[in-house]
C-alpha cells in the first residue's frame, strides 16, 4: 500500500503548482509517484467537471453540486486513486473529500453528517493519509487568482463571504483532525513555501 496524500486550500493558495513541484522533488529522489486532481483525473470525472465549473449552470443546486462532485471522485478512485496505491506508489492529490466539506458544508450549509456518509460511500471509505492545507485569505487569493489569469468558474463567482465561510471550514477540519492535517501559510513566495511543504511531506514518507 502506497502513501496518500492530499491538498486542500481556498482559491489561490497555489495548490496546483505546489503538488506539481512536489510531484517533481519526489521522483527526482526516485520515489514512484501520481499526481491528479478534483474534479478531474479521469476521463468521466473530466465530464463532470466541466458540467461544475460552467459559468452557464448558475441555477444549479447545493445538493446536486455535491452529488457531482461524489460522482467525479467515485470514478477517480476507482479508476485511479486506488490502482496506483495498490501498486505502492505515492499518490498526490489536489483536492479530496474535505473540499466537499469545507465547500458544499460549510459553504453552502449542507449537512455536515450526510456529506461525510456520501463522501465514505462514494471513496470507498479511502481516507488521505496525510492533507496539507495551504491556508490564504480568500481575498488574497482571488487577488492572486485573478492576477494570474487563471480560469474563472462557477466556484470562484460565489461570494466573498461565501469563500470565507469555506475557509472557516477548512481551518476546523484541520483543528478536528490535527494527526492527518498539517496548516501552512500560503502567502508567500511559491519556493518558500514548497520548502515547508518538502519537509512536511518528508516526514510522513520516509518511513
Ligand atoms: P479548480 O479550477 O480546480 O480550482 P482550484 O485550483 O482552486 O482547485 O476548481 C475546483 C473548484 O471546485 C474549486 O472552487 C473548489 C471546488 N470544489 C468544491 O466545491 N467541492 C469539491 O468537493 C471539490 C473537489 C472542489
Amino acid at each position: 500500500m502506497g502513501i496518500f496524500i492530499t491538498f486542500e486550500g481556498p482559491e489561490g493558495s497555489g495548490k496546483s503548482t505546489q503538488c506539481r513541484l512536489l510531484a517533481e522533488h519526489l521522483q527526482s529522489l526516485g520515489r514512484p509517484v501520481w499526481l491528479t486532481r478534483e474534479p478531474g483525473g479521469t476521463e468521466i470525472s473530466q465530464q463532470v467537471r466541466h458540467i461544475l465549473m460552467d459559468l452557464k449552470n448558475k441555477s444549479m443546486y447545493p445538493a446536486t453540486e455535491f452529488l457531482l462532485f461524489s460522482a467525479a471522485r467515485a470514478q477517480l478512485v476507482r479508476e485511479v486513486i486506488r490502482p496506483h496505491l495498490d501498486k505502492g506508489e505515492i499518490v498526490i492529490c489536489d483536492r479530496y473529500r474535505d473540499s466537499s466539506l469545507a465547500y458544499q458544508g460549510y459553504g453552502h450549509g449542507l449537512p455536515l453528517d450526510t456529506i461525510r456518509a456520501v463522501s465514505a460511500f462514494a471513496t470507498d471509505a479511502l481516507a488521505p493519509d496525510l492533507t496539507l492545507l495551504l491556508d490564504i485569505d480568500p481575498e488574497r487569493g482571488i487577488q492572486r487568482k485573478q492576477a494570474h489569469n487563471a480560469e474563472w468558474n462557477r466556484m470562484d463567482d460565489y461570494a466573498l463571504a461565501y469563500h470565507r465561510r469555506v475557509r472557516q471550514g477548512f481551518l476546523a477540519l484541520a483543528a478536528a483532525e490535527p494527526g492527518r492535517w498539517r496548516v501552512l501559510n500560503a502567502d508567500k513566495p511559491v519556493e518558500e513555501l514548497q520548502e515547508e511543504v518538502r519537509a512536511v511531506v518528508m516526514e510522513a514518507v520516509r518511513d
